[in-house]
């Protein structure tokens, strides 16, 4: 049977929730749509994450409970990292797996569905270059705030991460192909392009590198903001922090994950920079853009870990003073360096240091948030809010900004930041002043 409704659920990072997007319209394109619920589904696409421990063990649970009261069960895709992880064992798992997509391949998703149909149980977790993005229908739809992937894949190889396994070597896309669906994106009415990859500032054509690309996005119609997402201090460059000093577009925000503040720790993870690199990166972005917010990424409990080590990281929060940070427990992930380390961490002493180091990322967020009290700026309209009248932008710190206004989701507005939450901020609308 041909399956005539979908329904996608994505786990994990922004690069998943965006390949999710391009496979609901991929599935339009070919007749098929959105399902209302779960059980009117009759195809279900679990595109999930595989960065953290028991990611394959919750996917395989996922994919028990798609079986329905009566017995019968929807088409079953396992899509993204887990998928490309597990490939062909996935099935010997779970027999209810009809399709294994890895997220190099899922352009061929209505062929496979295809020979699904005809009762076969395909597998593709080949990593072709970029050959999915020329497959892939032009965009049509967009929110306000788009996500838009131009690179993929990591050869940074930090010692407790699964990505230069699970997502390959890193590839950038052509400059041509970026151009053209950014542009597309703001036609459908995206005002706000976030550009993906998990080393997304190591982007190059060989010839020009991630600022020029910038560059080129923000001189395009209808592109009022830009942001970009994940990068790596090594590919931090000069031309990357002038960009933020002189690129209107380029929203004053910086994912800079760092990890941990320990050296010790930092070149036992691979990371390629001490603690004093970054800080000196953060300066440079500091002097070009003075209100630029950082955030970054801390795991706690890698092997050999001190008290004094973790203390370092506590330190560097301190330091950095995050506008906002994620935190992770440690994850022996198989086939990294990292999980055939001495020195595992105690779960208990993991626990507890995660806690004290939330506790002292959220001091910093809502401190952040407080100092932006009283500032006269623009918010881009994403959604409506809880209250009537009342809608929900983002700053252009990334905060989460609730107004009274008339405005519409993808307009932007001027507004007084009024007081701050721990997650969110209240504005009020600013008229415009007659001309
Ligand atoms: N264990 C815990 N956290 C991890 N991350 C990556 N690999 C692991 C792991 N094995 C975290 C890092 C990264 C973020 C996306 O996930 O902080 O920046
Ligand atoms: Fe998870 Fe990494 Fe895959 Fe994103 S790329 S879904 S973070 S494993």
């Amino acid at each position: 049977m041909t399956p005539r409704t979908f329904q996608i659920k994505s786990f994990g990072c922004q690069m998943n929730v965006y390949d999710g997007e391009r496979m609901a319209e991929l599935l339009s394109a070919q007749g098929m749509s959105p399902a209302s619920n779960r059980e009117a589904a009759d195809l279900v696409v679990l595109n999930t994450c595989h960065i953290r421990e028991k990611a394959a063990e919750k996917a395989y649970s996922d994919v028990g409970r798609l079986r329905r009261e009566d017995g019968s069960k929807p088409l079953i895709a396992l899509a993204g990292c887990v998928a490309q992880a597990e490939g062909t064992e996935a099935q010997r798992r779970s027999p209810m797996i009809d399709i294994v997509v890895g997220p190099q391949a899922y352009h061929r998703l209505p062929e496979m569905i295809a020979q699904a149909g005809r009762g076969a149980r395909p597998v593709d977790t080949d990593m072709p270059a970029t050959a999915k993005f020329e497959a892939l229908p032009a965009r049509r739809r967009a929110s306000p705030s788009a996500f838009l992937t131009i690179q993929e894949g990591c050869d940074k190889f930090c010692t407790y991460c699964v990505v230069p396994y699970t997502r390959g070597a890193e590839i950038s896309r052509q400059r041509s192909a970026v151009l053209e669906e950014a542009r597309e994106l703001a036609d459908a009415g995206a005002r706000e392009i976030t550009l993906l990859g998990q080393n997304v500032n190591a982007w190059s054509d060989g010839e020009r590198g991630f600022a020029d690309l910038i560059r080129a996005i923000a001189r395009l119609d209808g592109v009022e903001r830009i942001r970009y997402t994940t990068s790596h201090p090594m590919d931090m460059d000069e031309p990357l922090i002038a960009a933020h000093a002189e690129v209107p577009e380029l929203m004053p925000y910086l994912h800079l994950p760092v990890q941990s503040g320990s050296n010790r720790i930092l070149k036992a993870m691979n990371r390629s920079h001490d603690a004093e690199a970054y800080l000196a990166i953060l300066a440079k972005m500091r002097s070009a853009r003075p209100d630029i917010a950082i955030s970054g990424d801390f795991i706690v409990g890698f092997p050999g870990e001190t008290e004094e080590d973790f203390q370092a990281t506590l330190n560097i929060v301190d330091e950095v003073g995050y506008a906002a940070a994620y935190s992770f427990k440690y994850s022996p992930r198989p086939g990294t360096p990292a999980a055939v380390m001495e020195d595992q961490i105690a779960r208990e002493i993991m626990d507890d240091r995660l806690q004290r180091l939330q506790e002292r990322i959220n001091g910093h967020q809502m401190a952040f948030n407080r100092s932006t009290v009283g500032l006269s700026t623009q918010i881009l309209i994403e959604r409506k809010g809880r209250r009537e009248g009342q809608m929900i932008g983002r700053s252009p710190w990334l905060q989460s900004v609730h107004v009274e206004t008339a405005a519409q989701p993808g307009d932007i507005i001027d507004v007084t930041l009024l007081s701050a939450g721990p997650n969110s901020m209240a504005g009020a609308e600013r008229q415009k002043e007659a001309a």
